[in-house]
């Protein structure tokens, strides 16, 4: 209640008379240049748990026991480097007297890319004999919802009627529901089943447990557990909660898999989009850049989908054979680069190929016969200006112009807002550029006029990655001041996303600021969340050319954008107050009559030190509210704001 009261002064405070200091002056007669359609979009890596853990529904951790350690190369990663191993996430049952030793090893893998799997030594049989997964911290169920269990398994030297019950527990041994599964054979069978939760827990286990009769030896991998209620009802599919909120974004485009990790730590751990498709108990895990490991479950199928599902581009980001310039700086052997450059082509091909094409075929096979319609692909991630990528990605970019024209490439201009590589991306003719910015607010609000001057006639202008270092309401306010000056270049900047897009509270990375904040339980959306919504579904489509005239002559602490949107006619004016004052605005719609007196403003402010938390999620959110507009109408702007006033025209 107490963030509305300012609001609502402020907007009764917006009918006065009372000369203004400020004049808005915006010419809506001569539209000036054509906003890009794709301008809002969203940047996803897993870091922070974004994907495992996080997006991705799997509710079981290292569920092939691929967890694996790399030796801590950089202070960055000791931290969580050497707690990952095989059994990370499990623990062993012996019940009632039973006695059992395990391993995990790689004699008859399930498969050449998933090659752990458990073997339990079943030394002495008892109650039961198996293993328990501990989920992420805990498995979260709710109460009369559905659960899809699938585990593959063999039995030897064993009890031949023996099978496995694999359940749902409490911390106190609390069975919240069961499944068992038929006669186990001494070959890998897979066993799938549902478990409906009979009560609602946070810390549940997946238990499996054999009451197997005889010694023997039992091997086990893959062991999945997904709730029914994904998001759009997807097999392997999002957590819905987390997906919902990245839909309501209206995101025009997706750049995935992410940056760093694309990379890799190293070349062994480059993420080579083809280990990341098909059979999920084929794809080859992988430990990421950021200290933890991914199963790649949710790979580039699932990312397609994904898109297909929330209306989103799809810009998928390819290693160019470079590892990562902050790590373990590894590059490719010129003689070895054709299996990076035939990755990127082949990609195309899963993406857009007939269903009777070897890469196109696989992607019918897993559920999608039509193409996805892939437009874009971005290679390379803030790429170091070295000798090897200037080798390195001219040949990239020459293999792909010529197997596939119609593809737009999206290049790098290197590390920092300095852009290092973009005139040699311009060299090479790319469609645009990537380039990346975290720094503070004021580098923000400072840069509003950053691509005012800037060069036409080279690639267009991708800001890939950017945020101002915190979560504060001012934060929020000093991106969107930013973003009043991407709209004004909105035909060279042809796309922008916030960046990182997720982060789980209790597994943070990047410490200094994320979009959206999560844990089992839920989420919270930061006001730098409300602040890309607001622009995002208010976009326009054509800018209109405006000033900002002070009646005494101080330079006001505001930033304007003024659009039209083709489709309703509206006129859309974006208000952003990144001073401590409230400012008195005479607004002047030139150009144009036959306005609609009843106009809607949603309004983001309050003290610019707030942030949302999980605990108080609404200190900072946008509230709607009517107001009166005319060719010329008075509004106070209050101070530390930003606000989307829609005014239509008849
Ligand atoms: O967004 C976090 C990281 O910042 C990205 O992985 C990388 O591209 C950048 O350095």
């Amino acid at each position: 209640m107490n963030q509305i009261k300012p609001v609502i002064a402020a907007l009764l405070l917006s009918v006065r008379t009372m000369a203004a200091p400020v004049q808005i002056q915006v010419d809506c007669a001569k539209p000036t240049v054509e906003l890009s359609p794709y301008l809002y979009g969203l940047f996803f890596e897993d870091i922070n748990y974004g994907a495992d853990g996080g997006l991705y529904a799997e509710l079981v951790q290292n569920r092939s026991f691929e967890y694996f350690n790399i030796e801590p190369r950089d202070h960055l990663r000791e931290k969580t480097a050497g707690d990952m191993n095989p059994m990370y996430a499990w623990e062993i049952i012996e019940r009632g007297g039973a006695k059992c030793h395990t391993t995990v090893s790689r004699w008859t893998p399930l498969n050449r890319t998933n090659e752990n799997y458990l073997t339990i030594y079943i030394d002495k049989p008892g109650d039961g004999i198996g293993v328990a997964n501990l989920g992420y911290d805990g498995i979260p169920i709710k109460q009369g919802e559905t659960y899809d269990v699938s585990l593959y398994a063999l039995l030897r030297d064993g009890d031949k009627d023996a099978s496995l019950v694999v359940s749902l527990e409490g911390e106190d041994g609390t069975i919240y529901g069961s499944f068992q599964t038929g006669s186990l054979t001494p070959s890998w069978q897979k066993y799938s089943g549902t478990i409906t939760a009979s009560q609602s827990t946070d810390k549940a286990r997946l238990t499996v447990v054999t009451k197997a009769a005889k010694t023997g030896k039992l091997l086990l991998d893959m062991v999945s557990l997904f709730p029914e209620k994904t998001f759009k009802g997807r097999r392997n599919g999002l957590r819905p909660d987390l997906a919902q909120a990245l839909a309501d974004l209206h995101p025009k485009f997706l750049r995935f898999p992410g940056g760093c990790i694309v990379h890799g730590y190293g070349l062994a751990q480059s993420y080579r989009w083809k280990d990341s498709v098909g059979d999920v108990a084929e794809r080859r895990a992988n430990h990421t850049t950021w200290g933890y490991h991914e199963t790649l479950g949710l790979g580039y199928y699932e990312y397609f989908q994904f898109c297909e599902d929330i209306g989103a581009a799809p810009l998928p980001v390819l290693p160019v054979g470079v590892s990562c310039g902050f790590n373990f700086y590894e590059c490719a052997a010129m003689d070895e680069l054709d299996d990076w450059i035939q990755d990127a082509v082949d990609l195309i091909e899963f993406a857009n190929g007939p269903a009777d094409s070897k890469w196109g075929g696989l992607r019918a096979r897993m559920g999608h016969p039509e193409p996805f319609g892939l437009k874009y692909i971005c290679l390379g991630n803030e790429e170091h200006d070295t000798p090897q990528v200037r080798e390195r990605f001219p040949l990239f970019v020459a293999a792909l112009e010529k197997a596939h024209p119609e593809i737009k490439i999206i290049g790098t201009s290197g590390l920092s807002a300095k852009t290092p590589l973009y005139d040699f991306m311009k060299k090479l003719g790319v469609h645009s550029s990537d380039e990346h910015y975290y720094s503070d607010p004021e580098w923000f609000i400072k840069n509003q006029n950053r691509f005012d001057t800037m060069d036409r006639n080279g690639p267009r202008r991708f800001v890939g990655e950017y945020a101002s270092n915190g979560n504060t309401l001012f934060n929020a306010i000093a991106e969107a001041a930013f973003l009043t000056g991407v709209e004004r270049n909105g035909d060279l900047v042809e796309m922008t996303a916030y960046a990182p897009l997720l982060a789980h509270v209790d597994h943070i990375d990047w410490p200094k600021a994320n979009m959206i904040y999560f844990n089992k339980q839920g989420l919270v959306k930061t006001p730098n969340y409300y602040v890309q919504q607001m622009f995002s579904c208010n976009k326009g489509d054509r800018y209109l050319g405006n000033r900002v005239v002070s009646a005494n002559k101080m330079a006001p602490d505001i930033a304007v954008s003024a659009t039209r949107d083709n489709s309703t006619k509206e006129i859309i004016l974006k208000l952003v107050n990144y001073g401590g004052k409230d400012v008195d605005a005479d607004i002047y719609l030139a150009g144009i009559t036959h306005l609609d007196p009843q106009a809607e403003v949603s309004v983001l402010t309050g003290n610019p030190k707030a942030v949302n938390t999980l605990r108080n999620p609404d200190a900072i959110v946008p509230r709607k509210m009517a107001v009166k507009a005319g060719e010329r109408f008075q509004y106070t702007i209050p101070a530390y704001s930003v606000q989307v006033i829609r005014v239509g025209t008849k």
